[in-house]
């Protein structure tokens, strides 16, 4: 299958598209490299461009012969875009709109959407499942809800089949070890403490100890980036089949405190990382964890690398190796 893969050369898209060409399928990568790296991107297909450019998508999908879509191509900080709000629709909806008319026009009927845990808000039960109301606690999660509404509109008139995937927290790296996450600036948990343990940070920040949960700090649900991007693939297969457009919340159902991810981190890479405490960062709720049955049953989805200790091994082997990332914003 021809798939055009936006974003593609991001930390969760480069994933996806090595998945995509293990599978036998051709990807397409088109990545303005604002975020993303050339080097992520391997032997596919590469264009530099702006999923809002409607010309060359109109011209890109005729000649590669399109037949479906991966959207990556996002911006995705949660503080950035409290701050940035106006970015952030920007990016996230405006030029996502365009990439979706031009996918209509040209008569692709397939997408699936990159989406996060974040369009639920401050969540009133856990796990999470896919009928907990949305209430976004920031542009950023209100922006990939916004993109959802489109979704559902644009399918309803122009018979687009798509997927929304709802991702908690995305972690790891190939188990090849050659791409992984690189990013500038660098917010996640888990590459700023494997940063600590590397000797390229002093220490790490534990954002509020003062949590309801058994050791204070926030729990999350990590999940793997290759299982992640699996999941991609599986959600095609499926809207292929025929089966009704959908949301599904990617997570592996159990939680971990932010303690407990330093303290496995210390544990793989036999180094020790110095913990500050400070205060609470806004917007974070103390515990998200996914419900995530719905993706397991109607996708077939399994994670293979479900537990916290292998997340972490695959993403200390890539930023052991690659202490630089790629190498530079554009490298
Ligand atoms: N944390 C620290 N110190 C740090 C960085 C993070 O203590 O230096 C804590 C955070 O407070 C949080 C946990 O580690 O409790 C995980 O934080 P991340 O920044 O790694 O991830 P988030 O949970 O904030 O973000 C994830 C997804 C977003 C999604 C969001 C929904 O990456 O895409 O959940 O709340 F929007």
């Amino acid at each position: 299958m021809n798939v055009l893969v936006c974003g593609g050369a991001g930390y969760i898209g480069s994933h996806a598209v090595r998945e995509l060409m293990k599978a036998g399928h051709r990807a397409v990568v088109l990545d303005n490299l604002s975020r993303g790296h050339r080097g992520a991107v391997g032997d596919a297909i590469f264009i530099e461009g702006d999923i809002a450019d409607r010309d060359l998508l109109a011209g890109l999908i005729r000649r590669e012969g399109i037949e479906a879509c991966m959207h990556f191509a996002a911006h995705s900080l949660v503080g950035e875009s409290v701050g940035r709000p106006d970015t952030y629709y920007f990016n996230n909806v405006v030029k996502g709109l365009a990439l979706l008319d031009a996918c209509v026009k040209a008569g692709v009927r397939c997408f699936v959407f990159s989406s996060t845990a974040a369009v639920y808000g401050d969540p009133v039960e856990v796990p999470i499942k896919e009928d907990h109301p949305t209430v976004p606690a920031n542009p950023y999660g209100a922006t990939k809800l916004a993109f959802e509404g489109a979704l559902r509109w644009y399918g309803g008139a122009f018979g687009l089949k798509y997927a929304s995937l709802r991702y908690f927290n995305a972690a790891g790296a190939d188990p090849a070890g050659d791409i992984g996450e690189d990013h500038d600036p660098e917010t996640h948990l888990i590459p700023l403490v494997l940063k600590a343990a590397s000797g390229k940070l002093p220490g790490i920040s534990v954002f509020g100890n003062d949590y309801p949960t058994p050791d204070g700090t926030c729990i999350r649900d990590y999940i793997h980036v290759t299982d992640l991007a699996r999941a991609h693939l599986l959600a095609l297969e499926y809207l292929r089949s025929g089966m009704p457009s959908d949301c599904f919340n990617l997570g592996n159902g159990s939680g971990y405190s932010v303690l407990e991810v330093i303290k496995t981190a210390e544990e793989v890479t036999g180094r020790s990382i110095e913990v500050k405490f400070s205060a609470r960062r806004p917007g974070d709720p103390a515990v998200l964890v996914a419900g995530a049955g719905k993706a397991r049953e109607a996708l077939g989805w399994r994670p293979q690398f479900d537990d916290l200790r292998t997340i972490i091994e695959t993403a200390w082997a890539w930023h052991r190796d690659h202490p630089d990332g790629f190498g530079g914003r554009n490298a």
